[in-house]
C-alpha cells in the first residue's frame, strides 16, 4: 500500500540571521519552540504522521551530516545534493529516489527551518492535503495572511473542492510573486489570497509527471539517474543530473504552470523566521516585550528587544528599545529590530573583508586608485580651467553639440548630454559624422592623447560641415590641427590614462561652455557628493562599499543596466571601466529596451549562465514607468533565482545622482581589478592594437 513520506529540504545561507549563522546553519538554531532546534521541531512535527522511517532529508554533504546527526537519521534517509541548486532539483531527486520504491506514495515537502505553533492543526492540514494528493492534486498549504506582507509569494484560492479534517481544500487559481505594498493590501482585503508556505503535498508520480512537462533539463537528468540508483556510480550521476537541471524553485518551475493544483488555507501560527524581527515575534517575552534566548538578561528601562547569545552571555540592556542583540563566537550584532531585513548587508560587508585589501593595494603599481581618489579635485580644477578658457563668441548660435571621440574620451560626450539637458547632444564614436551635421552644430573633437585616428578623421570631416568647432586634448595631432586651422583648442594636463582624465575632459568643457551661455545645473552639489564619496571609498577606509560591491561582482560577469536618458551612459562607463581596469568581460544594457528582448534571455539564464550578476543603476529622475518596470523585473529575477543588485545615485539633482553612480563604478572596477590579481592601469591590448594600426599609416585628412 502507498505510504506517506516527509522530505525535509535544507539549504540557504540564512544571511539575515547573521552572526548566528556564522556559527551554525539556521536549522540548528534553537528556535523550534521548547528549546528545540528548528530541524528537530520540523522532524517531530511530522513524526506522528509518517513515522521515523518515513522522514528524509535533502541537503549538501556537510549540512546533511550535521542535520542528520542532530536527528539521528540513518544514512539511507539522507539524500545528498552535490551542491544547492534551488528547490526543483532537490524535489526531483527525492521524488525519483523514493518514488522508485513507491510510485503512488505521497510526498510531503517541508522546509527545514520554519516554525509552526499549533502542531496538531498542522498535521490535520497535512492529512486533508494527502487526501487531495491521492486524487491527483498538487497541494500547497496557504497561510492566511495576517498583514499585507511583501516578502512572500501568494496563492490565489479558487472554488472549494471538499472538506476534510476540518479544513476546506480549494482549487488554486494561480501562484503570484512577491507583491508591492498596495497589491499586498488588496490581496489581504480580498480574503482568497494566501501566503505560499513552501509546504507541498503530492504523489511522487504526479510531481515527476509535471517535472517532465515543465522542466525538461531536470527530467532528462532524472531519467538518466534512474539506472544508477543503488550503484556506486550514483553520486557522480547525481552531479551530472544537477549540471543539466534548471536551477529554479519548484514554485516557479512547476506550480505556476501545473494542472490540478489545490491549496488549503491554514492559520496554525506559521513563520519562516526569516530575520531577527521574526524570531522576536515568536519568542516568549517579558511584560516589557524583551525576549532573551540562551542569554541571561537584565533589562532596565528597556523594552521590545531580542537578545540571543550562542555563548550564553549575560546581557544588560539599559534605556534602549526595539533592538536585536545577537552574540556569536567572535561576532556581535546590535541592530534596530525594525531594520532586521538589512542585516544581510552587514553579513555581506564582513564577507568582503575576507580579502586582504592592504595586501591587494600593492598590485596598483600604476596608481589608478590615487587617480580615482583625485577625481573630485580634478573636476574642480578643470571647471576653473574651462571657465577661463575664453571661447570666441562666434561659436554661439548652435542648437546641437556633437562630440567626436573614442573610448575614455568619448564618454565625455554622453555626459555632456546629461549635464546640459536643454541641448541636443550626440556622441560620434566613428570615422564619420552623420550627414545631418551642419552649421547649427557645435563640433567638439575630444581625444585625450590627441592622436586617435577615428576622432581626427571624423573631426576633419565635421569641419567641412560647420565652422563652429573646438578641440580638447592633452596635445598631439588634434592640438596641431586646431592651431594650423585657427580652431579654438583647450589643453588639459597629460600623464593620465584617458579614462582617468574624465574630470579634465568633462569639467573643462562644462566650464568653457558657460562662456557660451550654457550652464549645467547642480554642479556644486555634484562636486560635493563626489568629494564626500572620495573620503568614503578611498583605500584608507577598508572594507568600504565599493570593495563590498567588487567582492559581489568578483568571478562573475556583470551586466549593468541604466535607464535611457538618465543612467544609460553611466552603465556604459561601468562596463568599460570594468573591462579596462579589471580586465574582464562586462556588459551594459538599457531600460526600458531590455523589457522587449533581453528579458527573454532570463529564461535560461540561471540554468546555463549562473555566473551573471545584474546591476541596476537607479536615480529619482528615471521615468516613473521605468521605475515601475524595475519593480516588476525585481520579481521576475527573484522568482528565477537570478542574482541582481540595485544601486541608487546620491544627492537630489540629476547630475549628482548620475556622477555618484559613475564614481562608485570607477572605484568598484579598480577594486575588482585587485581581486582579479591585476594592476588596473595598463591597457596592453589597446596599445598593441594602436601600434599595429600605426604600421599601416592613415591620413585623417584623406577623408572618411
Ligand atoms: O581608455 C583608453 O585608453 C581608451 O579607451 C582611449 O580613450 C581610446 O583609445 C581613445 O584614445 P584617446 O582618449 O587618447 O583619444
Amino acid at each position: 500500500m502507498a505510504g506517506t513520506y516527509a522530505v525535509i529540504l535544507a539549504g540557504g545561507k540564512g544571511e539575515r540571521l547573521w552572526p548566528a549563522t556564522l556559527a551554525r546553519p539556521k536549522p540548528l538554531l534553537p528556535f523550534g519552540g521548547n528549546g528545540r532546534t528548528l530541524i528537530r521541531a520540523t522532524y517531530e512535527r511530522v513524526l506522528p504522521l509518517v513515522g521515523a522511517e518515513g522522514i528524509y532529508l535533502v541537503a549538501t554533504g556537510e549540512l546533511a551530516e550535521a542535520l542528520g546527526a542532530e536527528l539521528g537519521l540513518p544514512p539511507e534517509q539522507l539524500i545528498l545534493e552535490p551542491y544547492g541548486k534551488n528547490t526543483a532539483p532537490a524535489v526531483g531527486l527525492a521524488a525519483l529516489l523514493l518514488g522508485a520504491r513507491d510510485p503512488e506514495g505521497i510526498m510531503v515537502v517541508l522546509p527545514a527551518d520554519h516554525r509552526i505553533e499549533d502542531e496538531e492543526a498542522f498535521r490535520r492540514a497535512l492529512r486533508a492535503a494527502a487526501r487531495a494528493a491521492e486524487e491527483g492534486y498538487l497541494v500547497t498549504l496557504g497561510i492566511r495572511p495576517t498583514y499585507p506582507a511583501t516578502g512572500y509569494g501568494y496563492i490565489e484560492g479558487g472554488e472549494p473542492l471538499f472538506t476534510a479534517e476540518g479544513y476546506t481544500v480549494h482549487r488554486a487559481r494561480r501562484f503570484v510573486e512577491k507583491p508591492d505594498r498596495a497589491t499586498a493590501e488588496a490581496y489581504l482585503s480580498r480574503g482568497n489570497f494566501f501566503w505560499n508556505s513552501g509546504i507541498f503535498i503530492w504523489r511522487f508520480s504526479r510531481i515527476l509527471e509535471e517535472i517532465e512537462r515543465h522542466l525538461p533539463g531536470l527530467a532528462a537528468g532524472l531519467a538518466r539517474l534512474r539506472e544508477h540508483i543503488g550503484e556506486p556510480s550514483f553520486a557522480e550521476a547525481v552531479r551530472a543530473a544537477y549540471a543539466g537541471a534548471e536551477g529554479t524553485s519548484i514554485d516557479y518551475g512547476v506550480m505556476e504552470k501545473a494542472e490540478r493544483i489545490a491549496t488549503i488555507p491554514v492559520s496554525f501560527g506559521w513563520s519562516d523566521l526569516g530575520d531577527w524581527h521574526a524570531i522576536w515575534e515568536v519568542s516568549r517575552k517579558s511584560p516589557q516585550g524583551n525576549a532573551a534566548a540562551n542569554a541571561e538578561l537584565v533589562a532596565r528601562d528597556a523594552k521590545g528587544s531580542l537578545v540571543f547569545s550562542l555563548t550564553r552571555k549575560r546581557v544588560g540592556l539599559l534605556g534602549v528599545d526595539g533592538l536585536a542583540v545577537v552574540d556569536a563566537p567572535g561576532a556581535l550584532l546590535v541592530a534596530r529590530r525594525d531594520r532586521a531585513q538589512e542585516v544581510r548587508e552587514i553579513a555581506r560587508a564582513f564577507a568582503a573583508r575576507e580579502h586582504d585589501w592592504p595586501e591587494l593595494y600593492r598590485l596598483d603599481t600604476g596608481g589608478m586608485l590615487g587617480a580615482i581618489e583625485g577625481f573630485p579635485e580634478q573636476c574642480r580644477e578643470a571647471l576653473e580651467r574651462g571657465r577661463s578658457a575664453g571661447l570666441p563668441a562666434g561659436l554661439k548660435g548652435f542648437t546641437r553639440i556633437c562630440v567626436v571621440g573614442m573610448g575614455g574620451s568619448a564618454i565625455t560626450g554622453d555626459l555632456l548630454g546629461l549635464a546640459l539637458p536643454g541641448v541636443e547632444d550626440i556622441t560620434v564614436r566613428d570615422y564619420r559624422v552623420p550627414d545631418y551635421i551642419g552649421e547649427e552644430t557645435l563640433l567638439i573633437g575630444a581625444s585625450y592623447s590627441g592622436n586617435t585616428e577615428e576622432t581626427l578623421t571624423a573631426f576633419l570631416q565635421g569641419l567641412g560641415r560647420t565652422r563652429r568647432a573646438l578641440g580638447i586634448s592633452s596635445g598631439g595631432k588634434l592640438r596641431d590641427l586646431c592651431r594650423e586651422r585657427g580652431i579654438p583648442w583647450i589643453g588639459i594636463p597629460g600623464g593620465f590614462q584617458p579614462r582617468a582624465a574624465l574630470g579634465h575632459l568633462l569639467f573643462t568643457l562644462l566650464g568653457a561652455l558657460e562662456g557660451l551661455g550654457l550652464r549645467a545645473e547642480g554642479l556644486e552639489e555634484a562636486l560635493d557628493v563626489l568629494s564626500r564619496m572620495a573620503g568614503e571609498l578611498s583605500p584608507r577606509v577598508s572594507p568600504n562599499r565599493a570593495q563590498e560591491l567588487a567582492a559581489r561582482l568578483w568571478r562573475k560577469i556583470p551586466v549593468i543596466y541604466g535607464a535611457t536618458g538618465t543612467t544609460a551612459p553611466i552603465a556604459f562607463r561601468w562596463r568599460t571601466q570594468i573591462n579596462e581596469n579589471a580586465k574582464q568581460p562586462a556588459f551594459s544594457a538599457e531600460l526600458p529596451e531590455l523589457c522587449h528582448n533581453e528579458i527573454v534571455g532570463y529564461e535560461l539564464a540561471g540554468e546555463l549562465f549562473p555566473g551573471i550578476v545584474r546591476v541596476f543603476l537607479r536615480t529619482s529622475r528615471d521615468h516613473p514607468r521605468v521605475a515601475l518596470r524595475v519593480e516588476i523585473l525585481r520579481g521576475v529575477l527573484r522568482r528565477r533565482g537570478l542574482e541582481f543588485l540595485e544601486l541608487r545615485g546620491e544627492g537630489g539633482g540629476g547630475l549628482a545622482q548620475a556622477l555618484s553612480l559613475l564614481y562608485l563604478g570607477d572605484w568598484t572596477s579598480a577594486y575588482l581589478a585587485l581581486l582579479n590579481g591585476v594592476d588596473p592601469t595598463p591597457v596592453a591590448p589597446i596599445s598593441e592594437l594602436k601600434d599595429r594600426l600605426a604600421r599601416e599609416p592613415w591620413d585623417p585628412a584623406a577623408g572618411p
